[in-house]
């Protein structure tokens, strides 16, 4: 049988095997139960991303809703780019707030940053920048950007678990970060997310996120505790965060392997467009922008090599400002194809991904 290549392939061994199965017969498998997990997971994953404080949740989407219900944004507006998963914008649009669809950079296919300013009004509370296949947005200048106008930095780090902007780990700049576990993710979980603080007030915030992320409980450990909000449901599971320990040690030596798949793609590769390769970047895939995607895709999945389109234009789902013209991200979102960079591929598989696609632009 052909071998199939997968666009996303968890890297998983023995050790997951074994945590799940000491969780499962500890018969601790809620958040707070007892073993711990979530809570030393949420201290790890700290440790690593050098940031103030974090709270470990449910979903990546859980996180960014999470997040935005912390600020004071009803009636308010949001800045982000379309280019994204469309829980970026939901979790907007939960908090009754409007998204601001700003376009990107085809170099990066970031949120522009230079075009960020021209979207702040009165209304404008936060931006929410995305770190498009693990590399990093321009951080410095939107920072700037928020300290200028007094707006929130939100990141959504959902591709980013291990990249860095300028030396300095993705969760330490943003106020608030948000990260995906997603199984897909570099670090995979069944189901996962978590918000990274950096501010004075953290321990505030954190007490409050706490409370949010389980029916608004303002301190489960007193048998006597009090309900000040409505919160939900949005804790992690003690299977999740047990897996997530043992993705977390082998983290940094997996982005390495997918650093090194994306450079032999940057090196050879020849296309229209290409995403950069840099140190700094966790390389959730690697994208590639060509005439005709459509054709290319189906060569690929006839070899087995399974490719994506991340992502359907957030502005052009029905729900969302359909009237809006984004010219960067509409002509992205056609050419997109996002490439395997898992540390499963190897030798061969990138020698044929390479070959195929190479050949099909000569054509
Ligand atoms: C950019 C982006 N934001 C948010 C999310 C939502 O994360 P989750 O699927 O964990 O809810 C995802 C992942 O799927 C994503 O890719």
């Amino acid at each position: 049988m052909k071998r199939q290549i997968k666009l996303f392939d968890p890297i998983i061994d023995n050790n997951e095997l074994s945590v799940l199965n000491k969780t499962l017969k500890s018969k601790f498998w809620a958040d707070g139960s007892g073993s711990n997990q979530v809570r030393k997971f949420e201290e790890k994953f700290q440790k690593i991303i050098k940031s103030d404080s974090t709270v470990a949740v449910n979903s990546g989407t859980s996180a960014l809703y999470l997040t935005l219900s912390m600020e004071d944004i009803k009636n308010k507006e949001v800045i982000l780019p379309s280019m994204s998963f469309v829980s970026t914008a939901h979790a907007v649009v939960a908090n009754n707030a409007k998204p601001i669809f700003v376009d990107i950079d085809l170099d990066t296919l970031c949120i522009d940053s230079n075009k960020i300013e021209e979207s702040i009004t009165k209304s404008t509370k936060t931006i929410l920048p995305v770190h498009f296949g693990g590399l990093s947005c321009n951080l410095t200048k939107i920072k700037k950007i928020c300290n200028t106008n007094n707006l929130t930095l939100i990141e959504d780090a959902a591709h980013a678990a291990g990249s860095f902007h300028n030396g300095k780990p993705i969760g330490s700049h943003g106020k608030f970060v948000c990260f995906s576990f997603h199984p897909v993710k570099n670090l995979a979980m069944p189901t996962g997310g978590l918000i990274s603080i950096n501010d004075n007030n953290y321990k505030r915030i954190i007490k409050k996120l706490q409370s949010k992320r389980w029916c608004g409980i303002t301190n489960r450990i007193k048998t006597n505790y009090d309900v000040k909000e409505l919160g939900w449901n949005y804790y992690m599971n003690e299977f999740s965060a047990a897996i997530g320990l043992v993705q977390l040690k082998k983290l940094k030596k997996l982005n390495k392997i997918r650093q090194q798949n994306a450079k032999r793609y940057f090196d050879e590769l020849v296309c229209e467009r290409k995403l950069k390769f840099d140190r700094n970047c966790s390389y959730h895939f690697y994208w590639i922008l060509v005439k005709n995607r459509n054709k290319l895709r189906k060569i690929l999945l006839e070899k087995g090599i399974e490719t994506g389109t991340h992502y359907p234009p957030i502005h052009k789902f029905t729900m969302y400002d359909k009237k809006i013209s984004l010219p960067n991200t509409e002509y992205a979102a056609k050419s997109i194809i996002t490439l395997p960079t898992h540390p499963n591929l190897i030798k061969n598989d990138m020698d044929e991904i390479i070959k195929i696609i190479n050949k099909f632009g000569k054509n």
